[in-house]
């Protein structure tokens, strides 16, 4: 071989690639649009990407929740469907899951993650009680408040700094959550609210050590700690690779360590699990599992089921065992990080260090000549769309809403534009089409104007409100 015989990337790097631990066997075909039908579907949704139909979407990073392609082996076990009104067979698998995967004792299913929250935050708190969390999630604070609870966020600071590289920033700050159980007293903390990984913050991890010394805390004042499991599993993963005596252990162990140290857990199955709809509800406490069983039959269905189809219980069953393969996780969250690598090489303002499902656009850093009423994140997010047809969603002032009390709008220190991954569904290649897409919107940013709200529902208003360009 001569000096000038060109050699492959691999030759010349010894690079060794990763790739998705699956292949595709079936196919969706996608919408492709001009953009004069994309600025006439952003005007017809609002300026909302919640309000746009899916037919005029491109790539949907809207949500990871629910979005997720299942597996063949889960397909296969939608058709095990006992459709049994109680008892179904389905619901013992499900059962059997959580209970090897997560640990817990009683089992509860539900339609989706908001169901239980209903149900957990209706038996537990106490009106007036205060409810401390890792940041809040939209409807995990509303179902709080619904209940008569007051949230009190008690994340580290550093999870509101979108530049911050802390490896675990959705740590609870210790200091802050003693002094609220001091000034408060322990008998007024319906309990602590513990998110992994959290959303709202970029979907940041929280440590074990964080963990074990909050154990540690609410045992010392006889305060339950609940957990949203929701994306557990991918916090998992960067315990595994941050922290210190986790690389040898898998994801499973990890898992099953964390969840080991709280009182219970509720989870939007939606995301880890891989199904397309579904939640649960898991308790050790035999007295608190007794109070929940008797709500689920009033709000959900009967607990052998609990809103779901025997055919969901089993696909989540088998997608709980899929869900903590190591490969699964590293290269769903790999993905993840591949998109932010693109974007951080280009300069363009993200939420650092990337977290597991989603890459968070930092649209003040985007559009600093926008004031937050005038909706930057919420802009991003219409811009986007009109380049290419992209969806993605508003995690700022909109998504905040009001104070219950005073009325006034929230004002969150960060002000972003999620770019949420589905699990198993796009490629690389889709991931290069949509950071090309953020430079093109990112190159045009001075010369992009804000937006008006016109309409504001009142729970929830980033679902259903409407905007105009200002
Ligand atoms: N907790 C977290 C951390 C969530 O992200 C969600 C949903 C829920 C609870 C509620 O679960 O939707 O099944 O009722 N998050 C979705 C999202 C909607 O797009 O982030 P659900």
């Amino acid at each position: 071989m001569t000096n000038s015989t060109p050699k492959t990337m691999g030759q010349q790097f010894g690079r060794r690639s990763w790739a998705e631990p699956w292949k595709i066997k079936m196919v969706e075909p996608l919408n492709m649009s001009t953009p004069e039908q994309r600025e006439k579907a952003m005007v017809e949704a609002g300026f909302n990407t919640f309000l746009l139909r899916s037919d005029d979407v491109y790539i949907d990073l809207l949500t990871d929740s629910g979005t997720g392609a299942m597996s063949d082996r889960q397909w296969a076990g939608m058709m095990m469907g006992d459709e049994a009104y109680a008892g179904s067979r389905n619901f013992y698998n499900l059962e059997n899951a959580l209970q090897t995967y997560y640990g817990y004792k009683h089992i509860l299913p539900t339609h989706q993650g908001r169901g239980a929250e209903h149900l957990i935050s209706q038996a537990v708190i106490k009106k007036g009680q205060y409810v401390p969390g890792n940041m809040y999630f939209t409807t995990t604070r509303l179902h709080q408040e619904l209940a008569g609870g007051i949230f009190v966020d008690v994340i580290i600071d550093e999870a509101h700094d979108p530049v911050d590289l802390h490896p675990f920033k959705g740590n609870i700050d210790l200091v802050k959550l003693e002094n609220l159980i001091q000034s408060k007293g322990a008998e007024n903390i319906a309990y602590v609210s513990l998110a992994g990984t959290v959303n709202m913050a970029g979907g940041q991890p929280v440590s074990m050590e964080n963990l074990k010394a909050l154990r540690a805390m609410t045992d010392k004042y006889g305060i339950k700690l609940f957990l949203d499991a929701t994306r557990m599993v991918e916090n998992s993963l960067f315990i595994q690779e941050r922290e210190q005596g986790y690389a040898d252990k898998s994801i499973a162990e990890i898992l099953k360590e964390f969840c080991g140290y709280t009182d219970g857990a509720w989870m939007s199955a939606k995301k880890d699990n891989l199904v397309n709809i579904g939640g649960w509800l898991a308790v050790n406490d035999w007295a608190l599992f007794e109070e929940l069983r008797n709500l689920v039959v009033v709000y959900e269905g009967l607990h052998t089921y609990g809103g779901l189809a025997g055919r969901d219980m089993e696909a989540m069953a088998i997608g709980i065992a899929e869900s903590v393969k190591d490969e699964h996780v590293r290269s769903r969250v790999g993905q993840v990080r591949y998109l932010g690598e693109l974007l951080t090489d280009w300069g363009i303002p993200i939420v650092q260090p990337v977290g597991g499902h989603a890459i968070f656009l930092n649209a003040r850093a985007f559009y600093p000549h926008l004031k937050q009423i005038e909706f930057p994140a919420q802009t991003l997010a219409a811009e986007l769309y009109l380049d290419s047809g992209i969806r993605s969603m508003e995690r700022g002032i909109a998504s905040a809403g009001r104070d219950a009390k005073t009325g006034d709008h929230y004002y969150p220190k960060l002000e972003l534009t999620r770019l949420t991954i589905p699990r198993r569904v796009y490629t690389q290649a889709h991931m290069d089409v949509v950071a090309e897409s953020v430079k093109a919107v990112y190159d045009a940013r001075e010369s992009t104007s804000g937006l008006k709200m016109v309409y504001e529902p009142k729970y929830l208003r980033f679902f259903q409100a409407r905007f105009e360009r200002l």
